[in-house]
């Protein structure tokens, strides 16, 4: 397998990266990628935020697309780093190229090249109307921002040596679209010797403070039962593609979400989600959703590593319920 590759800097400042037979470069514009037989080109704010994802998510479930063209799909200690493999057009003239990668290498390389190409004051993180530009020449970086640790919490957020709540004091401010969010605490009034293991806490409030956008969040888990809860505005960056069933919630404002074929990308539905709307969006998907001011998103997420494959030797059906 190859490795990485320091293939030295360019002449607007950034490094090239060389992962298996891709190869990554920048230009003030654009993130261009290579491989034998094909390249591709996205504009670099969009090809940062995506990048965002698949590293903090550890390319997440199932599969990552940064656009039509280009991606990642898990499986779980390897990675599949592809091109046009979930393009119809591309499959249509047999021009598509993955290569499987082992993760944790992969992962590292990727990590190098969003903390080298993402410049002082580009947040890829933070909503559109919060951040400054991502075009340029090679100008300082973001470290901070990049190397945000997502929130996993080991049984909920704010038990005793689990993930804190969040606070003026912790650096993290209500939200500008958040600001009508009330910010009370429950009272918990626990029987003696289990205070440790009675907890509740103002969700709206929590996140009311996020300060990223499209990042879902481990909030509780109980065995492989996930609540991630995230805050949306403008556009999700990646076309996440399900390797298993996935739990909508709507907790406020609107989220419309486009949703298609996962393998073709043939358009199948469109949901509009209004504040209480549950959706199951079906383990054979590919979804991108766009929230036109910032919302509160609840996804459930179901952590068992059976599923995927039960899922693709159809042991279970793509979609959990029928109406
Ligand atoms: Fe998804």
């Amino acid at each position: 397998m190859a490795t990485t590759n320091q293939v030295g800097v360019n002449q607007h400042g950034y490094r090239t990266f060389q992962i298996g037979h891709f190869s990554f470069s920048r230009d003030e514009y654009f993130a261009h990628i290579e491989w034998p037989g094909g390249s591709h080109l996205m504009p670099v704010d969009r090809f940062l935020k995506a990048l965002m994802r698949d590293v903090a998510w550890n390319f997440f479930y199932g599969i990552v697309n940064f656009d039509e063209i280009f991606g990642t799909t898990n499986h779980y200690g390897t990675v599949d780093i592809f091109a046009g493999l979930y393009n119809a057009g591309y499959r249509a003239q047999k021009k598509e190229y993955v290569e499987n990668l082992d993760s944790v290498k992969a992962r590292s390389i990727f990590e190098e090249m969003l903390d080298d190409w993402t410049v002082e004051g580009f947040d890829p993180f933070a909503a559109p109307a919060e951040t400054g530009s991502a075009f340029g020449p090679k100008k300082g970086n973001n470290t901070r921002a990049v190397k945000r640790a997502r929130v996993v919490a080991k049984r909920m957020a704010g038990m005793k040596g689990d993930t804190p709540l969040r606070n003026d004091q912790n650096g993290f401010p209500v939200n500008r679209q958040f600001q009508d969010v009330a910010q009370d605490e429950p009272e918990v009034h626990a029987e003696p010797g289990f205070e440790d293991e009675v907890h509740a806490f103002n969700f709206f409030g929590y996140l009311s403070r996020s300060d990223v956008t499209w990042n879902p969040s481990v909030c509780s888990a109980v065995k492989d039962s996930l609540v991630c809860p995230t805050t949306e505005e403008f556009a999700l960056p990646v076309i996440h593609g399900n390797d298993r069933v996935e739990w909508f919630i709507q907790l406020s404002d609107e989220i419309q979400w486009e949703i298609a074929d996962r393998d073709s990308g043939a358009p199948r539905a469109r949901a509009v989600m209004k504040p209480g709307d549950v959706a199951a969006m079906p383990a054979d998907i590919r979804h991108q959703g766009f929230s036109p001011k910032r919302s509160m998103l609840l996804v459930w997420e179901n952590a068992d590593p059976s599923l995927p494959e039960l899922y693709a030797r159809k042991k279970l059906k793509p979609n959990p319920v029928d109406f």
